[in-house]
């Protein structure tokens, strides 16, 4: 994936604010890594938590999905993410509980640590679900670690959740797992995970969890 050519297609008909949000994420978020990590044959697409719409817009872009489904809590951001959604890509204010499947994959980047622990297998088995069997569930986290990285991604999440209000949440609690709670929770809930990557070189411990539904 081309940085320079993806920053170039960032939405410049969005408010100042709305844009300098999602070049923040293309920045900060390994945006290009994902893309580049994933598979290239994605087909249906479920993008759980999906924000502006970044992610499917790269995937699509980048022909690594068919067809995108993004869907979110914020109803402010679907509309945003409505605006500048390309041909093959959709995005809706609806609930995991709304959504029709089969997907060939699921993807959710930065999402799951929203969530009290206590949803996690609810999120988890609506997962498997969802998916056709044999289809992937891509989960992109910061992972938590003794070290610095932590203890600023945690800050980060608190002021853009409690402060500034660009990150909406149900409940209050936050989930920080470690890859091998990770790894457990996931293998819990029937995946098996393919390829596990934690991409080096920034101030996020970010992680990749590439996991299939077996068939
Ligand atoms: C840190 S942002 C990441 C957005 C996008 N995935 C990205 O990588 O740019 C977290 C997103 O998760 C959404 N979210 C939080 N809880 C959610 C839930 N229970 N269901 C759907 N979306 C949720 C928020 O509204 C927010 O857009």
């Amino acid at each position: 994936m081309n940085f320079l050519k993806e920053a170039r297609n960032l939405p410049a008909a969005l408010p100042v604010m709305t844009q300098a949000h999602i070049l923040g994420r293309f920045l900060t978020g390994v945006f290009p890594q994902i893309v580049s990590a994933v598979p290239a044959d994605l087909g249906r697409t479920l993008d759980f938590g999906c924000g502006h719409g970044l992610l499917l817009n790269l995937l699509k872009r980048n022909a690594k999905i068919d067809e995108g489904l993004g869907i979110d809590i914020d109803s402010e951001k679907i509309e945003l993410a409505q605006r500048w959604a390309i041909a093959g890509v959709e995005f809706r204010n609806e609930s995991l509980a709304d959504v029709s499947g089969p997907f060939d994959t699921i993807i959710s980047a930065d999402v799951m640590y929203l969530l009290p622990l206590g949803k996690w297998s609810a999120v988890l088995a609506r997962f498997y679900d969802l998916l056709r069997p044999g289809g992937r569930l891509i989960i992109k986290t910061v992972l938590k670690k003794n070290n610095w990285k932590h203890l600023w991604g945690c800050l980060q999440e608190q002021i853009a959740v409690r402060a500034l209000r660009i990150t909406e949440q149900q409940g209050s609690e936050f989930t920080y797992l470690t890859a091998s709670e990770w790894r457990e929770i996931l293998e819990r809930h029937g995946f098996q995970i393919d390829q596990f990557r934690e991409i080096l070189f920034s101030p996020y411990n970010h992680a990749l969890f590439i996991c299939r539904r077996p068939s």
